[in-house]
C-alpha cells in the first residue's frame, strides 16, 4: 500500500504528463498551421512519449493498490513567434519537468518508500534525454538564425524521428 502523500503526488505527476502530452500537441498543431510537417511529426512523437510517461504513473499507482484520481488538464498555448521560440518553450518545460521529478523523488526518500524511488529513477534518466533532445534542436535553430534553407533542413531531419513509444515495454525502456 502506497502513503497517502506519495499518492497524491504521483496523481499530480500522472496530471503533468498529461499536460506534456497536450502542450506538445499544441506545438504539433501549430507547426501543421505553418507548413513545417517535420517539426510538427516532431512533436506529435513528443506527445506521443509524454502519453507513454503519463500510463506509467498511471500503472505504478494501480500496481501499488493506491487509486488514480484525474484532474482537469490545462489548456496549453496555442501560439508561438518562430520555431526557435517553441524549442526554447520546450527547453524550458522540460527543465521544469526535472524539478517535479525530483521533487517526488525527495518525497520517496523522505518517506523511505523505496519502491517509488526505484520507479522514479527511470524517469531521472529520461529527463536528461529530454533536456538535451530539446536542447539540441534549440542550438541548431540558433546556428541557422533566419536562413529559410537551413530551417527546411532541420525540418527534414525532425520528419525522420519515428515513434518508439508504442514499441516500448511496459516497465522502462522506451524514451
Ligand atoms: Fe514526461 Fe518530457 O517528460
Amino acid at each position: 500500500m502506497i502513503d497517502q502523500r506519495m499518492e497524491k503526488a504521483l496523481n499530480r505527476q500522472l496530471n503533468a504528463e498529461l499536460y506534456s502530452a497536450y502542450l506538445y500537441l499544441s506545438m504539433a498543431a501549430h507547426f501543421q498551421s505553418v507548413n513545417l510537417a517535420g517539426f510538427a511529426n516532431w512533436m506529435r512523437v513528443q506527445a506521443k512519449e509524454e502519453l507513454m510517461h503519463a500510463m506509467k504513473f498511471y500503472d505504478y499507482v494501480n500496481e501499488r493498490g493506491g487509486r488514480v484520481t484525474l484532474q482537469a488538464v490545462d489548456k496549453p498555448p496555442s501560439r508561438w513567434d518562430s520555431p526557435l521560440a517553441v524549442f526554447e518553450n520546450v527547453y524550458q518545460h522540460e527543465q521544469k519537468v526535472t524539478s517535479l521529478i525530483n521533487e517526488l523523488v525527495d518525497l520517496a526518500v523522505e518517506a523511505k518508500d523505496h519502491a517509488t524511488n526505484n520507479f522514479l529513477q527511470w524517469f531521472v534518466s529520461e529527463q536528461v534525454e529530454e533536456e538535451a533532445s530539446a536542447d539540441e534542436v534549440v542550438q541548431k535553430l540558433k546556428l541557422v538564425g533566419d536562413d529559410p534553407s537551413g530551417l527546411f533542413m532541420i525540418d527534414r531531419e525532425l520528419a525522420q524521428r519515428g515513434s518508439t513509444a508504442s514499441a516500448a515495454p511496459t516497465e522502462g525502456g522506451a524514451e
